[in-house]
């Protein structure tokens, strides 16, 4: 078993999550926002943030899958969708890493086309080094270097999501 090394502990990620709260709950006062979770890695990130964002708010979650081929264009497709209408809502995306850009970029343009009132995006964990399509990101968490990340629900082949720190994995 590769031994992944810590590089963002658990204290750490407490007080970036409580941060990110609170501005969450300062821009979204009086709202009612639809936190949207993209599983599976969002999960822990998603359960704690929500308890810590001291206004009323829904969750849904999708699901995406991407089929890379040899190039690294790959292709998204969400297969897990919404189960509520989103048309009018104020929608909040919540996710574990951005990477290349693609899976929130394809899960954006889905979401847009059905007239929410606003979508945004909150981001555990930023690899900018390997952008290939631009991200606004709102709500940040930490810019991570090009390594290979798992812990804290980000897994590496459904591996490591359990550990409570975010580690590398050389
Ligand atoms: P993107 O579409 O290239 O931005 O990749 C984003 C998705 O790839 C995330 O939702 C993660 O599931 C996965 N991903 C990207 N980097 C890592 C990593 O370092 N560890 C585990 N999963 C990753
Ligand atoms: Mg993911």
């Amino acid at each position: 078993m590769i031994e992944p090394r810590v590089i963002i502990g658990r204290d750490e990620i407490k007080q970036a999550v409580i941060r990110l709260a609170r501005q969450i709950a300062h821009d979204y006062r009086g709202k009612e926002p639809l936190i949207v979770g993209i599983l599976k890695g969002s999960c822990i990130f998603l359960g704690d943030i929500i308890r810590e964002i001291n206004i009323p708010l829904e969750i849904e979650f999708v699901r995406l899958a991407s089929y890379s081929g040899k190039l690294s264009t790959g292709k998204v497709k969400i297969v897990q969708s919404l189960n509520s209408p989103i048309q009018g809502r104020d929608i909040l995306i919540v996710e574990d890493i951005v990477d290349t850009g693609l899976s929130v970029s394809v899960l954006l343009k889905y979401l847009k086309r059905k007239t929410p009132a606003s979508v945004k995006l909150c981001v555990l964990l930023d690899k900018p080094s390997r952008r290939t399509i631009p991200v606004t990101i709102d709500y940040l968490g930490f810019t991570v270097p090009d390594k290979f990340i798992v812990g804290y629900g980000i897994d590496w082949n459904e591996k490591y999501r359990y550990l409570p720190d975010i580690a590398a994995i050389d």
